[in-house]
């Protein structure tokens, strides 16, 4: 029967015990990592979230009835000890914190028994996803990952240390509220006061947060759930978490700088990394020109070329085509891989197509000199030679073109270069470069719904220089807006806000929304800045994405306590789940059978 804690107390967490401690009497507790009986004396890895510790029990100290019960241990039982710290009998174990010394135990108390875990609990678990998510408590007992939840709690309060100091006020937003301006699909909850309405989880709290600026708090943050019903990837949850902030009285620098003393001081107080300051920064306009992306990782290089005015009077009606038709021509260099074989080649070729290339041409030097190339055959010697020059090719250099409109182009190099990258291992998990993205375009033209759609959200200010084109060309207008990226992974974004009525309004109408729709949508806010509102900015991060990367893992459910899967289930609960007939009578909803089923 499980024994209870009566008259117990815990002295130490496991590794909270060290060489300092021989002698003293400790309690410790904990779960069974393992249990080795050699006839007279059994040895116990005790574990806890702070690592093992060996306890030995012989019957000459805890007597028959604690001999019995350690006896009895098996994996994953619950366990209480006390007992005498000693200098390691055995040989030292330099791979455990507490690897020299042993606790010989006096008392033994078996808190809770245990069923055979479905997985070993262990780190580098070679257990699929799958059924470690079903049964993630005990997935989560493992040391990995409560590596990774103990160094999120430990940002989170880094985060809450930095900003207090700075000035700024923990507020919460609500989570039962109307639809957000972020523009993914919405996750809905039905009224059941008023039938027929719902509640919108937030996006994100970028609404109040705006509001509570008007309110005067001149300095908010939050640690915030966001709710965005997207299609999931590695680095997309459908509830995630976001550092969110927002400042009143500010300018684009001012956002910049608190936060990249925010980011210095999570770095090096968590990871032990120096964020040398200030950040490098890059306009949108020049990301996407040298790494194709607007969220380059400056790991490596292996920047983008234009070669338009190499190739615009050459034979090779591929890239001519491109050019008459308002495109671009576009290299990178994969140095060295001149002797890359054919069918990784072909590989890279088919990867470029998923990206909407209709083909990637390619140039090997040899180490003679001489070229070999599938598109030589179109080109005069001297172009060839000038290609080459523009991509600082040398002997043993493979150089890869693509020729399209700039957007397909800028997305094919953008994410070749960093599949070569990978594939070639100069991805250094251990380097961590930090970019300042700025100056993105304010709007961007949806062929789809035939009109422009902010690329921020409808809020962000157009840069002062570009109001003017709001009305002649909208997709060429700046915005104040930012992102930080760190290793090609956007880890936060945010901007300054409209807060004159008349840019905003402008900026609605070129959305193509009417003052009512407008209205209708944000009229509490447009209200709000008709009383007195102060200039302000803010930013958001993805704490999870975050933590991702600080974690060096490759997934942000690594770093989540309680995920989900790709289709938006949890594997644990099993929600998403029907509910109770009563339930939905209530809500007044009826569920309408897919007609296929
Ligand atoms: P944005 O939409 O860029 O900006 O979101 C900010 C950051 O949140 C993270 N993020 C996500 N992380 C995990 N799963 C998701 N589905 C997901 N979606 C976004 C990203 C992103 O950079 N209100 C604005 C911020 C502002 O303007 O102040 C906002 O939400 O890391
Ligand atoms: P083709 O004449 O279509 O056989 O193409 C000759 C070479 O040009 C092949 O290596 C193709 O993969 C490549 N190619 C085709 N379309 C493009 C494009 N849009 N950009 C770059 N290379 C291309």
């Amino acid at each position: 029967m499980a024994e209870s804690m009566k008259g117990l107390h815990r002295s130490h967490r496991c590794t909270e015990v060290s060489n300092k401690n021989i002698g003293e009497i400790v309690t410790v507790m904990g779960w069974v990592q393992k249990s080795r009986n050699k006839g007279g004396i059994i040895f116990v890895d005790l574990r806890d979230r702070s690592g093992l510790l060996q306890i030995i029990f012989e019957e000459g100290d805890v007597g028959s009835e604690g001999f019995a019960k350690a006896e009895r241990l098996r994996s994953e039982f619950v366990i209480a000890v006390v007992g005498r710290v000693e200098a390691r009998s055995g040989a030292v174990n330099e791979n455990l914190k507490t690897g020299d010394i042993e606790i010989r135990a006096t008392d033994i108390r078996i808190l809770s028994e245990a069923d055979t875990p479905p997985f070993p609990i262990e780190e580098d678990s070679k257990t699929k996803e799958e059924l470690r998510l079903k049964y993630r408590y005990l997935d989560l007992r493992r040391p990995d990952l409560q590596k990774n939840i103990i160094l999120r709690s430990k940002v989170a309060n880094l985060t809450r240390q930095f900003l207090t100091e700075e000035g700024f006020l923990e507020i919460e937003t609500p989570m039962l509220t109307k639809s957000t301006p972020e523009g993914a699909r919405d996750y809905l909850v039905p009224s059941r006061v008023h039938p027929g309405n719902f509640y919108a989880l937030p996006q994100s709290p970028q609404l109040f947060k705006q509001l509570l600026m008007c309110s005067g708090y001149d300095r908010y943050f939050q640690i915030a759930k966001c709710f965005r019903d997207e299609d999931l990837r590695a680095d997309r949850q459908p509830e995630f978490t976001q550092i969110d902030m927002e400042l009143s009285f500010v300018d684009v620098d001012d956002v910049l700088d608190v936060n990249e003393r925010l980011l210095q001081k999570m770095f090096k107080e968590s990871i032990g990394v120096d964020i040398p300051l200030p950040i490098q920064r890059m306009s949108w306009a020049e990301a996407m020109e040298r790494f194709g992306s607007d969220k380059p990782d400056l790991r490596f290089g292996m920047e983008l070329k234009n070669v338009s005015e190499i190739v615009k009077n050459c034979g090779f009606g591929v890239f001519t085509t491109a050019l008459e038709n308002g495109g671009s021509v576009r290299g990178i260099n994969a140095e060295g891989q001149a002797g890359m074989p054919r069918k990784k080649i072909d590989a890279f070729v088919d990867f470029a197509k998923d990206f909407g290339a209709k083909g990637l041409a390619y140039l090997a030097i040899n180490e003679d000199g001489s070229y070999k190339s599938s598109f030589a055959k179109f080109m005069t010697e001297e172009e060839l030679d000038a290609l080459v020059k523009a991509l600082d090719g040398k002997p043993g250099d493979l150089l890869f073109f693509a020729a399209d409109e700039d957007e397909v182009v800028f997305a094919v190099l953008g994410n070749l270069r960093l599949e070569i990258a990978k594939n070639l291992g100069l991805l250094n998990k251990n380097e961590y470069k930090f970019l300042w993205v700025t100056e993105f375009p304010l709007l961007e033209y949806s062929k789809e719904d035939g009109r422009y759609k902010a690329v921020h959200h409808p809020f962000t200010m157009p840069m002062e220089e570009d109001l003017e084109l709001l009305d002649t060309q909208p997709g060429k207008v700046r915005a104040k807006a930012y992102d930080i990226v760190l290793n090609g992974t956007e880890i936060g974004g945010g901007s300054v806000r409209i807060h004159q009525s008349s840019i905003q309004e402008k900026m609605f109408e070129v959305l193509g929304f009417t003052k009512e729709d407008a209205h209708e949508r944000f009229g509490f806010l447009l209200d709000a800045f008709k009383y007195g509102v102060p200039p302000h900015a803010g930013l958001a991060y993805g704490l999870d994405r975050l933590i991702m990367l600080m974690a060096q893992e490759d997934s942000i459910r690594d770093v989540i306590a309680f995920p989900k899967v790709k289709d938006a289930s949890c594997l644990m609960t099993e929600a998403p789940n029907i509910v109770d007939a009563i339930q939905l009578e209530e809500l007044k909803i009826a569920i309408v059978e897919d007609e296929e089923k």
